[in-house]
């Protein structure tokens, strides 16, 4: 486009049209590769500007600025200033409309991006945790209206808190009026789902797939009599995945997209990403073309709302991970953030075994250092179960180490039955078939708290307390946005209230969604009770974090070896002096030599010389 050089004021259309040319080119191969064989490209290129264009052109001057804002500063969630808390809104704050009152709390932990969890309406009775949308343009009414939904946007946005909902794109309910005119025969509908006649390609497929609900949802096909159609169906029944392969979906999914962007939304968590395109005799996960379509959403979405950005949710293993945050020719492309799951496990094997060499070689060898203008989101706790994602190769790595028998171990662990252990999980979709188990399990639960708590041994209390701080320096210093859930910050305990639910009772995971305690949240003074103590050193790891530059997320991780399989090390390279980062998994000092000469743990402000002590379970922060 020719920019006239005579004006000195650009126009809203003027702003659009460049960036349209600036997108196009990364939207072109994904939208042809996907749907080149089904709509001319220029077809569909051009239906995807019209759509951009009228969601521009209905964006809020409020979030105009803050695109212009955000492409002058295109890396703004890679700072560490970037802290995120996730919560249910009913349980943190009852409504909406609430919320704004509960800001002051979040800002001071430092939050600068609230995920509120699934707030769009779900059907009615189970609905997964509300990852079962009816409709994504209405807002749960338990929680509020679509108005109190974006005065709490602004409210976050004035405290520059970027507000993040999810996306949930695999799948709709069965209830959503696409699949219910698809189930009263609309062939334009029906076509937005995986429907079969009869049993035979589904059965085909179902040799390759594993199933994700085995206990509750078995099977990953639902048949319906009155359609005389089976329906693919990963998850629940009630969730039927989306026929990703209709450029019609790809439009319309963009389309709401755009619809909440515009309502003050900046973080998509893009749910359940690995499944939505399938092919017969795969896993029919991370296939080539999700990347194709997560390029395609990325780029789209940075024509017509500039601000926002998108966090895939992809729990899968390492070797899969990686291309989430882009790699050839993906590469500063597609989602910003990923949840970092190897991470997260990889802190329970550590802290379950006391011994680091696995965490060490899967998080050396699986990942780059860094990748283009996208970062991981770290995280030791979500509203999800653990799956032990620990494969047979990584294992073999280790002296002495099994695939299986160390994920039995660790479920053992964190179930609590493993001898010694002082962990209060529970067991998730136990498998018989594979001998696959999952766990659930709060934050402070599984790292002994409530055990300790039970006993009063002050010890023991001591211990969970040293856990629980290694856990949250460790997602604060590794490099990318650090995602708090909420009450864990508190230490919150598991829950069993959920079982009176029958809505709720055959899911165990909301055994860890306890409700907040708002006593305890303001009760914060008296610093010798757990709940303070883990508020207070979870407050300062992060205010430390801000200070320190060489932590955002553009910066390297380097994993290093501490010579020591008790201890974790890696380190942050910024522009001056890097910062090293030593873990102790282990309930004994470890002694590192760090080979740097004197150096200032920045967490708490000690000198050390080139051999280090740390306490159990010590996290430093070594800048030389
Ligand atoms: C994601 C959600 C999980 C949900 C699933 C299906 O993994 O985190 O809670 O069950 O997607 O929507």
């Amino acid at each position: 486009m020719a920019t006239p050089a005579t004006r000195t004021e650009m126009t809203a259309s003027e702003l659009f049209a460049l960036r349209w040319d600036r997108g196009q080119r990364d939207l072109i191969g994904p939208l042809t590769r996907l749907y080149g064989g089904v709509i001319a490209p220029e077809t569909l290129m051009e239906r995807t500007r019209d759509l951009l264009q009228k969601h521009w052109r209905a964006r809020p001057a409020d979030l105009r600025r803050l695109d212009l804002i955000r492409d002058l500063n295109p890396d703004w969630f890679l700072s560490q200033d970037m802290v995120g808390y996730v919560f249910y809104i009913d349980k943190f704050a009852g409504r909406l409309k609430n919320l704004a009152a509960h800001i002051p709390y979040l800002q001071g932990l430092g939050v600068t991006y609230a995920h509120m969890m699934p707030c769009l309406l779900p059907r009615a009775g189970q609905s997964d945790g509300g990852y079962a949308v009816k409709d994504y343009r209405r807002i749960n009414p338990a929680l509020g209206s679509m108005a109190d939904f974006q005065s709490a946007n602004l409210s976050l946005r004035a405290a520059s808190i970027s507000p993040c909902i999810d996306m949930v794109l695999n799948h709709t309910a069965k209830e959503h009026a696409w699949a219910q005119k698809a189930r009263a025969g609309d062939p334009f509908y029906q076509a937005f789902y995986r429907m079969f006649d009869d049993d035979r390609l589904p059965r085909q497929y179902e040799q390759s797939l594993v199933e994700i609900f085995p206990a509750q949802a078995p099977g990953n096909f639902t048949f319906y009599p009155d359609m005389g159609k089976w329906v693919w169906t990963t998850f629940n029944e009630y969730q039927w995945d989306l026929n990703w392969e209709n450029p019609e979906v790809f439009l319309a999914i963009l389309d709401t997209i755009l619809f909440l962007a515009n309502k003050g939304v900046e973080v998509f968590r893009l749910d359940a990403v690995a499944f939505m395109w399938k092919r017969m005799g795969t896993g029919c996960q991370n296939l080539p073309e999700v990347h194709d379509i997560l390029q395609a959403l990325t780029q789209a979405t940075r024509v017509a709302a500039p601000a926002v950005i998108h966090k895939a949710e992809a729990i899968v293993g390492p070797a899969d991970l990686v291309p989430y945050l882009g790699t050839g020719r993906h590469a500063g492309r597609v989602s910003q953030l990923a949840y970092h799951n190897s991470l997260m496990v990889q802190y329970w094997s550590a802290l379950a075994s006391g011994d680091t060499r696995l965490m060490t070689h899967v998080l050396r060898s699986h990942f780059p250092d860094s990748f283009r203008r996208a970062s991981f989101a770290t995280y030791i706790r979500c509203h999800d179960d653990i799956g032990w994602a620990i494969t047979e190769d990584d294992a073999a790595h280790i002296p002495h180490m099994s695939a299986p028998a160390h994920r039995n171990f660790l479920a053992d662990y964190y179930a609590g039955t493993f001898t010694g252990s002082p962990a209060r999980g529970a067991d998730f979709q136990s498998n018989p078939a594979t001998g696959d188990r999952r766990t659930n399990g709060s934050f402070a639960s599984l790292a002994g708290l409530e055990s300790a708590l039970e006993t009063g041994d002050r010890g023991a209390i001591d211990i969970a307390i040293a856990r629980i701080r290694l856990g949250h320096a460790l997602i604060a210093s590794f490099g990318g946005i650090p995602l708090i859930y909420m009450g864990d910050e508190l230490g919150l305990l598991n829950d069993h209230s959920y079982l009176d639910d029958p809505a709720r009772a055959d899911d165990g995971r909301w055994m860890h969604r306890p409700a907040m305690d708002w006593d305890k949240a303001g009760n914060l003074d008296d610093r010798g009770v757990p709940h303070t103590r883990i508020y207070h050193d979870l407050r300062h790891i992060l205010a430390v974090r801000k200070a320190t530059p060489q932590l955002a997320a553009h910066n390297p991780t380097q994993i290093i070896d501490s010579g020591t399989a008790g201890v974790f090390a890696f380190t942050r390279q910024g522009d001056d002096r890097g910062v090293t980062v030593l873990c102790n998994f282990t309930s004994q000092p470890q002694v590192v030599d760090i080979d740097a000469g004197q150096s200032t743990d920045l967490l708490t402000g000690d000198i050390h010389r080139a051999v280090v002590t740390l306490p159990p379970y010590g996290c430093l922060w070594l800048r030389a």
